[in-house]
């Protein structure tokens, strides 16, 4: 358990680099197992769910290392020897992106036995789509109590045929486990219904490194035309900015910022978070520039909380990419807490992620549940005082709070914001927020 203390009502002014993106990194470290080589990413965040993940590849039989650098941190697997397919429950708990080992396993070792994967509270966390877009792939799979186990026929293994997978929904790991799977068929696969976020691009960019063929990433339609072995003896891979990170730290901008730049993003896959902030009343200016091939931007706030009130944008909607985002709907309610007017907040990703607007409640926030989800009546201020971290991006939303309220904040966190943030604390202080860190309370 983790306590950070907040002297709230600083203005934050200055600079923040955006580390690489949690949700793009986690999935292409399962995938690097389906390449009996090395592969080298760049521009990757050090976080818990990372180093859980660098856990797992030792595990399976990989050797791993990070080495830290100023400018995002490099993380070299060799799976040259892959010696297992199994994951148990106390590494697969720890995370919910240990659950596309499922396909990575699949595509390299032809069968997979993985425990249920961990991962936030924020709503339901099955499995089923996953596991049906296995099985449409003509993967055998099997559901074990706490486990969930793979096995490719050898059916599978003969002429070349073309097979259609259709997602129920847009599921963002039954997307990335069903683009591995297929990567390690000679199959054609048609993956319809598929998630379009960056980080599905990202994933497929990699495997296209790999030699896998694919068409249609950031698409509904993605058409995969995978083969049975790869063996690259040095891959290079650099990773996306985080997208959720950079939503953070434009939220509190908005509502704290002064003269404030982020730098390290990708401007399209913040578009709709800065929308909404806009909507707001703030004013942003986009400066682009590259970084070898990656076409980035510095997002610089010009106007925000600091010079007049934000008023409330009326509704949020969080929905699938490039909508809204979920993961982003935490954090934008304590700003929505201090804003002039009602909001109402939708989440149709997880309808019931709303444990941070309950907990601002003890902050001052005028929050009431609604048939479809919250309503936010903004007040002049939120007061500090004690909150619970309830799952990664709630946590950094009560951070978020402690930086706007008037007086002192504890927020107690079962070590949730480690999981997805890289330095925040360091990132937040270079702002001149007023944040410290007691470690391991009992
Ligand atoms: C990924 O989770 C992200 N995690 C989440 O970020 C993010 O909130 C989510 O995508 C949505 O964008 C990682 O990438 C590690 P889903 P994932 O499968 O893949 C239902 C964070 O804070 N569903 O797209 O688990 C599910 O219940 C985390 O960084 C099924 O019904 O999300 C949910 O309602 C939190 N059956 C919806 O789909 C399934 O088999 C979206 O889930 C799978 C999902």
């Amino acid at each position: 358990m983790t306590k950070y203390i907040i002297n709230g009502g600083r203005v934050l002014r200055g600079d923040v680099m955006i580390s690489g993106s949690k949700n793009a990194v986690l999935p292409v470290l399962s995938a690097t197992i389906i390449n009996r080589g090395i592969t080298t990413l760049t521009n990757c965040p050090d976080i818990s769910d990372v180093r859980v993940t660098m856990d797992i590849l030792e595990n399976l039989g990989c050797k791993v290392r990070l080495t830290k650098n100023e400018f995002g941190n490099t993380i070299q697997v060799d799976a040259t020897n892959v010696t297992s397919s199994t994951i148990n429950a106390d590494k697969a708990c720890k995370c919910r992106s240990s659950v596309t080992f499922l396909g990575a396993l699949t595509a390299r070792l032809r069968e997979a036995n993985v425990a249920y994967p961990g991962g936030c509270t924020i709503g339901e966390r099955p499995i089923d789509i996953h596991e049906n877009a296995l099985s449409d792939m003509g993967i055998n799979t099997f559901r074990g109590d706490n486990f969930i186990k793979t096995q490719l026929p050898f059916t599978c293994r003969g002429e070349a045929c073309t097979r259609n997978i259709y997602l129920k929904f847009p599921s963002v790991g039954a997307t990335e486990n069903s683009l591995m799977a297929a990567a390690g068929l000679a199959d054609t696969v048609n993956i319809y219904g598929a998630a379009t976020e960056p980080e599905i691009i990202c994933l497929g960019n990699y495997l296209k490194e790999l030699g896998a063929h694919i068409e249609g990433l950031g698409t509904g339609h993605i058409k995969v035309k995978g083969q049975l072995l790869y063996n690259k003896e040095n891959v290079a891979f650099n990773i996306i900015p985080d997208r959720i990170e950079a939503a953070t730290y434009l939220i509190l901008a908005a509502g704290a910022g002064e003269k404030m730049k982020i730098h390290s993003t990708v401007a399209e896959h913040c578009k709709e978070t800065v929308n909404v902030l806009k909507h707001m009343g703030c004013v942003f200016k986009e400066h682009k520039y590259t970084c070898g091939e990656q076409k980035l931007s510095v997002i610089e706030l010009k106007e925000g909380a600091y010079k007049k009130r934000l008023n409330s944008p009326g509704i949020v909607v969080a929905d699938a990419y490039p909508a809204f985002p979920t993961d982003a709907q935490s954090l934008l309610l304590p700003l929505l807490s201090v804003a002039e007017g009602e909001t109402y907040v939708v989440d149709k990703i997880f309808p019931k992620r709303f444990n941070a607007a309950y907990e601002l409640v003890k902050a001052g926030a005028d929050i009431r549940r609604t048939a479809f989800g919250i309503k936010i009546r903004g007040k002049k201020s939120l007061k500090g005082c004690d909150l619970m971290s309830h799952d990664l991006r709630g946590g950094a939303a009560m951070v978020i709070a402690g930086v706007l309220a008037n007086g002192q904040t504890c927020v107690f966190d079962d070590d949730f914001i480690k999981r997805g943030y890289d330095n925040m604390p360091g990132k937040l202080r270079a702002l001149g927020a007023s944040i410290t860190e007691c470690q391991n309370l009992s």
